[in-house]
């Protein structure tokens, strides 16, 4: 069990594949989960919440090897007030080396109604329920979710009973993002100073950014004596997402003079991660987001590059290497070699073998011979355009597109549908709406089209354009990406894949298989 000993240490508590998956259209596949578990781990975060075991079969599976594979960190997932919800966490979870079982209830007014338990009834539920939690295993964490929102007297009485019932992490979840700084500190001191027990049980930190003030609380409650940030990659979560795990890491070292607290991350590879999440859950990160965003290191004004040779201190409070961002992320171009391409993924986080070098270096050949210069954003583009592929039922053959000023556009697309070759010409306003609907008539469906954005990956006329396109259809959701220099194929090929994706999701899916159709009202 890993609990603070030096009382300055604060566990990072990474929850980017349970809150941060809930993000609607986030959803990573079983393969994705199990490498951003694994570099979670070796980048030194203290609990991993692997996911919501009860919520699918998929995220008990990922859950399950997670905690199998985990070297270091302690492997957590989360479970709802009932019995049926802890046993399944727990046996996903007690393959770890060092289990968890996280479990939760809604304690506020609000919260409350739904069940419809008193008072009295929902503290008889916490203590039945973190009891039996805490017979399966010795490390279990209690949450009262919307705690900011939660009557205090209500509050101190859920705590000090689900301390009695053996939690040893108590965390204060502002879930909708309600808090400010100096009440999250306050609330986080009055509950040490005042319950029972608490003394003895690390208390920690989860919260919502609705009103951008996220990792300002979780630092503020730091301050007022909790021991465990709870964050996610990039920010990622439901909403406006949670407090990003990049902020506090870096806000800690960088002012280590104010806040004496410190974290067992390495932050060098903090970029890489961040790359990784974004790529895989499809939401990419703003150019200005702190730390990892594009524009964080980047200094275009002649007055700031000025600045920045004499001195790189005048206008940076942390170096790009800090955060694993090399000098320069110009990597190759047509004429650089398998080896150096295979160095180069290697420091972007993928290992390759020989046969899938040799896939690469094609594609990336080709790349090459498009465009000048290939970035590590190109790279990671076109590792994760093969990543779906192979099992794909739907494959994009060929496309011919043809817009201009003259009137509708015409998009020709030929594909392979479960091995069969069709081929359809549909007109549309503009080339993609034209592609959709060629496809949509080689693939009749009813999927509703919830976002289409693109975004070109490096910079010049060039450039790789990331397509992500979020679709619907009967409260299933599947995201697909693409990249590609040609804006109109990595639409097409993004559509694509996410169709693939939600053919997949239907396939696996029964009555409660998705975390969505799961209620976090539903206790009994
Ligand atoms: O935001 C929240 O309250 C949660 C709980 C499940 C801990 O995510
Ligand atoms: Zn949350």
């Amino acid at each position: 069990m890993t609990q603070s000993i030096d009382k300055d240490r604060v566990l990072i508590f990474d929850t980017t594949l349970r809150d941060g998956e809930q993000s609607p259209g986030a959803t990573m596949t079983h393969a994705e989960k199990l490498e951003i578990a694994g570099l979670l781990d070796e980048m030194g975060v203290d609990i991993i919440e692997a996911g919501f075991p009860i919520a699918s079969e998929g995220d008990f599976n990922a859950v399950s090897e997670i905690a199998r594979n985990a070297q270091n960190s302690v492997i957590c997932g989360l479970a709802r007030a009932n019995i049926g919800d802890i046993d399944r966490c727990w046996e996903a979870v007690r393959h770890a080396k060092q289990p968890r079982i996280h479990t939760f209830i809604g304690t506020s007014p609000l919260h409350r109604a739904i069940p419809n338990l008193t008072m009295d009834e929902m503290a008889e539920r916490i203590h039945e329920t973190v009891t039996h939690a805490r017979n399966l295993c010795d490390n279990v964490q209690w949450s009262p979710m919307d705690a900011t929102r939660t009557e205090w007297d209500y509050l101190a009485r859920v705590v000090e009973i689900a301390i009695k019932a053996g939690a040893s992490t108590i965390n204060i979840p502002d879930t909708v993002g309600y808090t400010a700084p100096v009440e999250s500190a306050d609330l986080i001191k009055r509950l040490i100073a005042e319950v029972p027990g608490a003394e003895d049980i690390i208390f920690a930190t989860h919260c919502h950014n609705d009103l951008g003030m996220a990792t300002a609380n979780s630092l503020a409650a730091v301050a007022g004596g909790a021991r465990q940030i709870e964050c996610t990659i990039n920010g990622l979560g439901e909403r406006a997402g949670n407090t990003a795990l990049e902020e506090v890491v870096m806000a800690l070292k960088v002012r280590h003079d104010i806040m004496p607290w410190h974290t067992g991350v390495d932050a060098t590879k903090i970029m890489n991660i961040s790359r990784r999440v974004a790529t895989v859950s499809g939401f990419p990160v703003q150019f200005n987001k702190a730390i990892v965003g594009k524009n964080a290191f980047a200094h275009e004004s002649g007055i700031h590059q000025d600045g920045m040779l004499k001195n790189a201190e005048t206008f940076e409070i942390m170096r790009p290497e800090d955060v694993g961002l090399t000098e320069s992320n110009l990597v190759m171009g047509k004429h650089s070699g398998r080896a150096a391409l295979r160095d180069k993924l290697g420091q972007l986080g993928y290992e390759v073998g020989d046969n899938q070098l040799k896939d690469i270096f094609v594609r990336f050949k080709e790349l090459a011979d498009r465009k000048k210069e290939v970035y590590d954003e190109d790279l990671i583009a076109l590792m994760r355009a093969g990543e779906d592929a192979e099992n794909d039922r739907l494959q994009i053959v060929s496309m011919k597109v043809v817009c201009g000023t003259g009137g509708p556009a015409e998009a020709t697309i030929e594909m392979e549908v479960d091995g069969r070759d069709i081929t359809e010409t549909e007109t549309g306003d503009g080339p993609v709406d034209a592609t959709f609907k060629a496809i949509r008539k080689i693939h009749p469906n009813q999927a509703h089209l919830q976002l289409y954005q693109v975004h070109a990956v490096t910079e010049g006329t060039d450039a790789q354009a990331t397509v992500s396109v979020r679709l619907e259809e009967d409260g299933m959701i599947a995201t697909g990406q693409s990249a590609n220099t040609d804006t109109v194929v990595a639409s097409a090929k993004a559509y694509v894949n996410a169709l693939n994706r939600l053919l997949v999701r239907r396939d696996k899916a029964g009555p409660g298989s998705d975390t969505r159709e799961i209620s976090y009202k539903d206790v009994s």
